[in-house]
């Protein structure tokens, strides 16, 4: 068709434009050049009224005159241009490649069998895309060097082979090509310079304002109790796929551990720590772990501690029945009980614990948002304390923890967060730990950082304020103690580990079955790797993209360098 380019007066929503939502957020991917734009819904409400082929731009931005706060519609109608959102009704964006870039995606997944790629995508929860490409597809993609433009591999190839490829790859189902304007060189001393776009990839849902509900924002989503009760029902799928914790990593005896699991190289080092735990020949521990996950780590403390001869009496408190009932199969003949209930609510089934583990689930506790304007700070004069005492007054739990332990929040940003969930368990340990006695919080976390949301799961959760947490700790009573989980458990740091994502890890594993391998969610070290890939497929030769990582700045999805352990002592005289 013959576009009139320069006189058309109407705009048009690009057809290669698709939607996402995640959390309360609307993202927009554009399925040629793998641009992704975070929006609101009115401004996708804004987006979507440039239907059709008679939309007059001025219309819609009159009729948004004021809709966006200090920004003008047409402001976003300059935006979605820039990006290739909006174009001339019936333009075709193919004739606005050649100049760009290919450059090929982080995180793809690919096999090469007799001379052709196989790609494989599963974004998020949506189905395995599986991409066969012809060999002369994959004689242009072996050209890709995010350095040569379209119009090099044309020269070579042909427009329509290289823009045919173009589509299927960029394309929100397999994304594993973006289009650059500058090479990949020029990067070269600048990676905080690249557009965001290059090494992002969409995982999240595909949305339809017209036809789906948005999913909950992430307040809304508070407090995660609901989830885990309710949201749990494939309790391995929920360790393999949605969280992964480093105690699901190390669930099998692991070389960076010294051929040890998580959970005996954990009581190890605690009973090196604390010489009152009475771990040893004929002595006899009691243990609660708070949120058990699938068991594993009750399960090797226990074994390891049976192996030095100490009586073992384990409890687990659990919120989710699904888990409960994996804890029991993964601890059957061991001296373990599981009791279901609420960390928070339900009676604790001991008072004279000598040691209380809770691995990993701080986070999953209720937290609150809260904005300098709610309590009087941030203003010039610095905090208004009658506004912040009166502010507090409305805050219910929250407020009276604050004030009860003065926890400090004057350095706050605006809005922050406050592991309000995590504070009252701590006050609950209390009475659950003997005098002497013991307990060890681990989660992701920093001593001076308000806690910032993990996006990566399909529920919210935070990371931990240690610092505010010791102070609540030594405010209770408690001795504190903080370490570096890794350091805890005597982590190698140097080895090198498989990097993962949840969408990676999917398809890597779809790959890998159709080769007979079978991967699952372990702390793959690189021998561990290739060993499990055997003569079957070599990385960068028939399994591509492979990355390792030093084993502290990432195992599969984990960052273990970001998880710290509060340790709790209760003093014999208080
Ligand atoms: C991230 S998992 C960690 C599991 C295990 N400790 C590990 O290291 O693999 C969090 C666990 O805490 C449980 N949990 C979450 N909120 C809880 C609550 N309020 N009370 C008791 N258990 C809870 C979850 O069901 C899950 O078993």
């Amino acid at each position: 068709m013959s576009v009139d380019h320069g006189n058309s007066r109407y705009l048009q929503r690009s057809p290669y434009t698709s939607t996402y939502a995640h959390m309360g957020e609307i993202y927009v991917y554009h399925d040629l050049f793998g641009y992704i734009l975070k929006m609101s819904p009115d401004i996708l409400a804004f987006l979507e009224r440039f239907e059709g082929d008679r939309v007059l731009p001025e219309e819609v931005c009159r009729d948004n005159a004021n809709a966006f706060g200090e920004m003008t519609p047409e402001s976003f109608v300059g935006i979605f241009l820039q990006f290739g959102c909006l174009i001339i009704p019936g333009y075709d964006q193919l004739k606005d490649l050649w100049d760009y870039i290919p450059v090929r995606s982080r995180w793809n997944v690919w096999t090469r069998v007799g001379g052709t790629l196989t790609f494989y995508a599963a974004w998020g929860e949506r189905e395995l895309a599986k991409v066969a490409l012809t060999e002369a597809e994959t004689a242009i993609w072996d050209r890709i060097d995010g350095e040569a433009k379209l119009d090099d591999l044309a020269a070579d190839f042909g427009k329509p082979a290289v823009s045919e490829l173009v589509k299927k790859l960029a394309h929100n189902s397999v994304q594993a090509l973006k289009l650059s304007a500058l090479p990949m060189s020029f990067y070269k001393h600048k990676q905080h310079m690249k557009p965001p776009y290059l090494t992002s990839t969409m995982p999240y849902a595909p949305y339809d304002a017209k036809t789906d509900t948005l999913p909950p924002g992430f307040e809304d989503m508070f407090s995660p109790e609901g989830y885990y009760r309710h949201d749990v029902s494939d309790a391995d799928a929920q360790f393999d796929h949605q969280e992964t914790t480093l105690s699901h990593l190390f669930r099998r005896p692991h070389p960076a551990l010294r051929g040890r699991t998580y959970g005996e190289t954990l009581i190890d080092a605690l009973k090196r720590r604390w010489a009152s735990l009475e771990v040893g020949s004929g002595g006899k521990v009691k243990i609660l772990e708070i949120g058990g996950g699938l068991g594993w780590v009750a399960r090797h403390v226990t074994e390891a501690l049976e192996k030095f001869g100490t009586e073992v009496t384990y409890h687990i408190l659990e919120l989710s029945p699904t888990l409960a009932a994996k804890q029991r199969e993964n601890t059957a003949g061991l001296s373990v009980t599981i009791f279901e209930g609420d960390a928070l609510t339900a009676d604790l089934p001991g008072d004279d614990y000598d040691l209380v583990i809770s691995n990993e689930m701080i986070g999953d506790l209720t937290a609150i948002k809260l904005t300098h304007a709610q309590l009087g700070m941030g203003g010039e004069e610095g905090i208004d304390d009658d506004a912040f005492e009166a502010g507090l007054d409305t805050l219910g739990i929250a407020g009276e923890l604050v004030k009860k332990h003065t926890v400090p929040i004057g350095d706050a940003p605006d809005p922050f967060y406050l592991n309000v969930g995590a504070w009252q368990l701590i006050e609950r340990l209390w009475g659950a730990i003997k005098p002497g006695g013991h307990a060890i919080l681990t989660e992701f976390g920093e001593l001076g950082r308000y806690p910032v949301l993990s996006t990566q799961l399909d529920h919210p959760e935070l990371s931990i304020h240690f610092g505010q947490l010791t102070i609540v700790a030594r405010s209770v009573g408690f001795e504190t103690d903080y370490e570096f989980v890794m350091d805890l458990i005597d982590m190698n740091r140097e080895m090198k580990g498989l990097a993962t994502t949840r969408s990676y890890f999917r398809a890597l594993t779809a790959a890998l079955a159709d080769h007979d391998i079978a991967l699952d969610k372990f702390g793959y070290t690189k021998p561990m790797f290739l060993n499990l890939l055997g003569d079957k497929l070599r990385p960068g030769k028939t399994l591509g993209e492979i990355e390792y990582d030093n084993l502290e700045d990432r195992l599969m999805g984990l960052v273990p360098h970001e998880f710290k352990a509060l340790l709790l002592t209760k003093p014999l005289s208080h």
